[in-house]
This record gives structure tokens, C-alpha cells and sequence, in this order.
């Protein structure tokens, strides 16, 4: 019996348990499955934690989640095809849930599938390596709460650690003596401190746009948006700005390349994460930024080079849970023998044809196509229900033009389910007066 190491219980190594659940209910015989995950419980970045830094074990903290996170896509784009929402919750609901919402979805789609039992909790993976001569991973493995190293090994290595989740963090000039706050999004977690304050917030992507939104919504003074390529263009609430790349910090005072200036209390680096393995050899190890097509990887999931490693999860995320499924049934058709891979020339030359591809995209609208064909594409060699891409595809753009028509109040539309074929009900508050993010509050209907 082969044996398959998942290193995460994030949604990526959720999917890959469900995936191997899902072919023992069809009377498979599957392999002895390990899944490390050096958090105490599954979910991954959905685990929200008061903490930052480091936990009490002296592991760097996971989460980048914060308090009042509600879904930035609407939750009919990320319904998974075998666990619809209304079969979890018993009935339709609104489409943008706070996180405790799709947190709780997560854990109705591990217990039905029996997963946990398969979960080793306070579990950090420490090294990975490859022997030709065995044809086998070592997998090494740190039990923090018992404080004991251990080793085994395993014929696969499924790495589903997520990749936003270490800091990237830039340095601007004047950082070191600035007389505010200074933090990185992914240790922001209570929009209120910022209340009444002037804030600052570096970066222009889904961290820019929620965290500034949130910082508005809880009571900011002013936020300022500083941004290196472009501004995000949308229309924003008046006391918003956007204002070209910060040059320097001096006291207080950021100073801007088109030499303005502003006092701020406080400056947010939402400069994204950076794909980090520290338990891989150089030889194993995924180096990318946050991209759509990351090189070396088959189909976005083989390790080119020993396809017996397999990546789930690691591009810029338009598609999520339902393309960490797709991943997850292929990589599983492969490990049960069922998929066959081409020869490694074969395979690099598809991936230069999917990374030519992705160069030319021009905008999100073709983005999200593009990762709906590979969604697609792999889908169409597994027993994965069927599942609406076309459907998807069209939902996610109702998304942008809702978010271009109403930043702030985008979040209170609704979208049919995809699965179901239900028309999902409005929400009972409008996202801009909603304060209360509990599940219990989000569920109440009317
Ligand atoms: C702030 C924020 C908000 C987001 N909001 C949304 C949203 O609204 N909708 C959406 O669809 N997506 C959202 N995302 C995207 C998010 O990437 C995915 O939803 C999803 O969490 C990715 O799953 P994952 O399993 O790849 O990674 P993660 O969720 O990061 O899980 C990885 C797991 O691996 C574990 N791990 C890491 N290293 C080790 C190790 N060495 N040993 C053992 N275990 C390890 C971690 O503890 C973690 O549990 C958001 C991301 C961020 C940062
Ligand atoms: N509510 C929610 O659901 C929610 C909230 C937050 C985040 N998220 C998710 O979290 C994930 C990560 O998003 P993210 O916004 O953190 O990362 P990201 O999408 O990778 O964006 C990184 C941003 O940082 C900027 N940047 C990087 N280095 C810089 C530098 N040296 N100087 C100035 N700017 C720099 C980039 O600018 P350039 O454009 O110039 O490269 C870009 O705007 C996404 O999947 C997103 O959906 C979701």
C-alpha cells in the first residue's frame, strides 16, 4: 500500500483528503494518508487567532485572517460540486459570508468525509527530502506540543501549505524612526484600532481594497492608498485617496513621488506574501511570486522534475476551493495510477504554452478564464461532479462590474448557485452597516 504524505489542513489539504474520501466511497482502495498540520485544528488561513508573531509553541503564526473578514468574491465561485452550501447550512444563503461562515462550511465538508482522522494537529513539517535509491520521501516532522522529532517515509508528498501567509515586507526610507504604527497585513486583525485615525495603506491588491474598506467602515479618519504600478481606480468613499508610491517617512509625514505629502498615524504594508518552503531542499522547492502560472509545475500541480511532489493551491487565486478540488481529483487519479504522465519534455513544453498564455493577459476579466480553462482542463479527466465553469466564469465578472458600480456596497448582491441552481437571498443588512461578523448573525434571515 503506497503511503502519500499531505503537508497542510488548510482548504488545499482539506480537498486532497475529500478527494481520496471520495474514491473509497466509490470502493477504491486508497493509500495510508498523513496529513501534517502545524496548527491545532484544520482550515488553514480561515483559523483566525488573536495572535500575531509568533504561537505558543514558537512557530510563526499562520494566520493572515482578521477580524470582520467577510468573503471578497461572491461564495457561489468557491462552492464545492459535492457539498453545496445549502446541504451544510439546511438552507440558501447570502453571498459574501464572513469568515466564520466559510470556516464552519469547511468543517461540514471534513466531517462528512471523515477526514480528520487522517490530520496529525501540532505537526510542523521541518525538512523533505527525495532518495533515488529508495524512491521514497523522508518527511520529518517536529510535534510541537510534545516536543519530539520524528521521521517517515513516504512514495508521495502533496504540499499544501498555502502561500499567503509569510510577510512581504519592503523597506521605505524613514520606516526605522516613524513615530506611528507600522504593521504588515498579515498582523492586522481588528479594523477598530484604526478609528478616528489617518491611516496609510501601501499596495493596491485584495489587502489594500479590503483592509482600507474595513479601516472605513470601523471608523478611520482617512485613508490614504499609495500604490507602485497603479491606483485601483474604484470609486472610493471621499475621505479616500490614492496617491502614488510612498518616497520617504519623516516623523509622521509620508511624502509621495508626485511630492505630496500626508500625516498618518498608521501605515499598513499590504504588500503581499511570498511563497516560502523553508522544509524543502533547492531541489524540491517552488520558487515564484504570486502568479497565475508558476513555472516547473504540470497542470499547476507535478513537480516537473519528480512529479511524485505535487504543489496544490500555489497560483494568484481567482478560483479557490473548487480549484484546489480540481487539483486535489487529478493529483489523486495520479497517485492511485489512474492518470498517466507524459514524458518530462512533453510536460514542460505544456507549461510554456499555459505560461505564454498568462504573459499576455490584460486584464482580470481574461484572468479568470484563463484559470477557469486550467479548472477545466483538469476536471475533465476525473469523476468530479459536473461543475459549471462557463457559469462561474460569468459570475466572477457580475463580481467586477458590481465592484466597479459600488465598491463599498458590493458585497450586498446576490448570484444564483452555480451547484443548486438557486437564486441566493439578498442579505439582511447592507455590508457598510453590518458590524456584527458572527455566524449566528449572518444566518439570521429576513
Ligand atoms: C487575508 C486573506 C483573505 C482571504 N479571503 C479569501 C476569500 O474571501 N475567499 C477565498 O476564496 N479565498 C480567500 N483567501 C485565499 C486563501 O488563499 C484560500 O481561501 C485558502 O485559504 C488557501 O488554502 P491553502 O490550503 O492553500 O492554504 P492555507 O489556508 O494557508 O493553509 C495552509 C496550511 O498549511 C499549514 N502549514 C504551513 N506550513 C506547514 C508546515 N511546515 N508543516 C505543517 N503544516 C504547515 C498551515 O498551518 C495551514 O493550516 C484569502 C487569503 C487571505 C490571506
Ligand atoms: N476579504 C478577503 O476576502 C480578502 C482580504 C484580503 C486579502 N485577500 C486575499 O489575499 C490574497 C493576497 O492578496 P494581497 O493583496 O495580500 O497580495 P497580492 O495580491 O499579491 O498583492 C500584493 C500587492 O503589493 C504590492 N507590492 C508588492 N511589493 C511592493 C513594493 N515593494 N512596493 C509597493 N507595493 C508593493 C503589489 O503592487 P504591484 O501591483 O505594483 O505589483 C500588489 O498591489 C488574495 O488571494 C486575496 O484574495 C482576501
Amino acid at each position: 500500500m503506497p503511503k502519500v504524505a499531505i503537508i497542510g489542513a488548510g482548504p488545499c489539504g482539506i480537498s486532497q483528503l475529500c478527494a481520496f474520501a471520495s474514491a473509497a466511497a466509490k470502493g477504491a482502495e486508497i493509500p495510508e494518508l498523513a496529513c501534517y498540520e502545524k496548527q491545532g485544528g484544520f482550515g488553514g488561513l480561515w483559523n483566525y487567532t488573536w495572535r500575531t508573531g509568533a504561537d505558543e509553541f514558537g512557530e510563526p503564526m499562520h494566520c493572515s485572517m482578521y477580524r470582520y473578514l467577510w468573503s471578497n468574491g461572491p461564495k457561489e465561485c468557491l462552492e464545492f460540486a459535492d457539498y453545496t452550501f445549502e446541504e451544510h447550512f439546511g438552507k440558501a444563503i447570502a453571498s459574501y459570508p464572513p469568515r466564520a461562515v466559510l470556516a464552519d462550511y469547511l468543517r461540514g465538508r471534513v466531517e462528512k468525509a471523515g477526514a480528520q482522522k487522517y490530520m496529525r494537529f501540532h505537526h510542523a513539517v521541518r525538512d523533505v527530502r527525495y532518495s533515488e535509491e529508495r524512491g521514497r520521501f523522508r518527511v520529518t516532522a517536529h510535534d510541537v506540543k510534545n516536543n519530539k522529532i520524528s521521521a517517515e517515509d513516504f512514495d508521495f508528498v502533496v504540499v499544501a501549505t498555502g502561500h499567503f501567509s509569510v510577510p512581504n515586507t519592503p523597506h521605505f526610507k524613514g520606516f526605522e524612526t516613524f513615530n506611528g504604527r507600522l504593521l504588515h497585513a498579515h498582523d492586522f486583525r481588528d479594523a477598530l484600532e484604526f478609528k478616528g485615525k489617518d491611516i496609510l495603506i501601501i499596495g493596491t491588491s485584495y489587502s489594500a481594497e479590503d483592509i482600507g474598506s474595513q479601516c472605513h467602515k470601523y471608523g478611520a479618519k482617512s485613508v490614504t492608498c499609495s500604490h507602485r504600478t497603479a491606483p485601483m481606480g474604484f470609486h472610493w468613499p471621499d475621505t479616500w485617496k490614492e496617491v502614488p508610491l510612498l518616497t520617504k517617512v519623516e516623523g509622521r509625514t509620508a511624502f509621495f513621488k508626485d511630492g505630496s505629502k500626508k500625516d498618518v498615524d498608521a501605515i499598513i504594508l499590504c504588500t503581499g506574501y511570498l511563497h516560502h518552503f523553508p522544509f524543502l531542499p533547492d531541489e524540491l522547492r517552488l520558487q515564484t511570486a504570486n502568479r497565475l502560472w508558476p513555472l516547473n509545475l504540470y497542470k499547476g500541480v507535478f513537480w516537473e522534475d519528480n512529479p511524485k511532489l505535487m504543489y496544490l493551491g500555489m497560483q494568484d487565486q481567482f478560483y479557490t476551493f473548487t480549484m484546489f478540488d480540481a487539483q486535489a481529483w487529478y493529483a489523486r487519479d495520479y497517485m492511485l495510477g489512474k492518470i498517466k504522465l507524459p514524458p518530462l519534455a512533453e510536460m514542460r513544453a505544456h507549461s510554456a504554452k499555459w505560461r505564454a498564455r498568462e504573459e499576455k493577459l490584460a486584464d482580470d476579466e481574461q484572468m479568470i478564464w484563463f484559470q477557469g480553462d486550467n479548472v477545466r482542463e483538469l476536471l475533465s479527466e476525473t469523476d468530479y461532479p459536473d461543475y459549471d465553469v462557463e457559469g462561474v466564469n460569468k459570475t466572477f465578472m457580475e463580481w467586477e462590474h458590481h465592484k466597479h458600480e459600488d465598491i463599498m456596497g458590493y458585497r450586498n448582491n446576490a448570484y444564483r448557485s452555480l451547484v443548486t441552481g438557486n437564486m441566493q437571498p439578498v442579505h439582511h443588512t447592507p455590508w457598510l452597516e453590518a458590524m456584527d461578523d458572527s455566524m449566528e448573525s449572518y444566518l439570521k434571515s429576513g
